[in-house]
């Protein structure tokens, strides 16, 4: 090999300019990298004006990028790739919750509070009444499991995408378990709501002829010592949009059943989270 680029060592020639004294990691990752991306020019057929095209979409989607906005992120997520990154991170065995994307609309530092009180501040949607119980893989209870739980309002938005509107922790809380491994609060049946599209991910979807929207779903972020941390949600059970969530968030083990309830609450959700212990 000359060490000159040409069209059929492209792959070669580059990955051949690495040093010696790099980490055998990033040379790994780099190199896939480059051998991926060659291989996906060629594949198509590339031409000049769709690889300004690129550039272009990549440079509006890092000025869309603000400290309230991760526009990469939001590529990540509809391109399927944060779930995948996501599911390569976290194999769990048989009977284990499944994880699924952390979202953007976390806030860490949600109050604590007490088993059994409500998270909703802004008095709108239909009140739901969450119970169940928070195991180890042989079906023990974990004492002193925070559970870090947030949801969108019932017009579909999350707090912090509405600050003007909505008080700072609206649907959201942090519930710790006892000895017995129960929890229960109370918040609203979540909707389903569109992810932010008024940017250039928003106009990739709809060029690609798909909708922006993810099906309803309750945030659930669990914590214990000795436990692998789980990030995931509990779906609403009849959703219109479990088969075809723009971020590829649903898995079938966490589909809920949202249950009519008697009393002063309109709804009730029982969802068991199942943890693995670490090392
Ligand atoms: C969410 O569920 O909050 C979410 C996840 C990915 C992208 C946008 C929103
Ligand atoms: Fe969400």
């Amino acid at each position: 090999m000359s060490g000159y680029f040409t069209e059929k060592s492209s792959t070669d020639t580059v990955n051949a300019r690495i040093g010696d004294d790099v980490s055998p990691r990033l040379r790994e990752v780099m190199e896939s990298l480059v051998r991926h991306l060659h291989a996906f020019a060629k594949d198509v057929n590339l031409t000049q004006e769709e690889w300004e095209v690129a550039i272009d979409f990549l440079t509006r989607t890092g000025r869309m990028c603000s400290e309230e906005r991760q526009e990469f992120i939001l590529l990540s997520d509809v391109l399927g790739f944060s779930m995948l990154v996501d599911a390569i991170n976290n194999r769990r065995p048989a009977g284990a919750t499944e994880n699924t994307v952390l979202g953007p609309f976390h806030v860490g530092g949600a109050p604590e509070r007490a088993m059994g009180d409500t998270i909703v501040q802004d008095g709108k949607g239909e009140s739901c009444l969450y119970e169940g119980r928070v195991l180890d893989l042989d079906g023990n209870p974990i004492e002193g499991a925070r559970i870090d739980v947030w949801c969108d309002n019932a017009d579909g938005f999350y707090s912090v995408q509405q600050p003007d509107l909505q008080p700072k922790w609206n649907n959201r809380g942090v519930f710790t378990t006892a000895a017995d491994g129960l929890y229960s609060f109370r918040g609203i049946k979540p909707v389903s709501y569109p992810i932010p599209d008024d940017g250039p991910v928003g106009k990739m979807l709809a060029a690609l002829g798909r909708h922006p929207f993810r099906p309803a779903h309750m945030h659930f972020m669990i914590t214990a010592p000795g436990f692998e941390t789980i990030v995931t949600h509990t779906f609403v059970d009849g959703d219109p949009y479990l088969a075809s969530d723009a971020v590829f968030g649903v898995k079938e083990s966490l589909i809920a059943e949202f249950k009519p309830h008697g009393g002063d609450t309109d709804w009730h959700c029982a969802f068991d989270f199942v943890m693995v212990q670490t090392g």
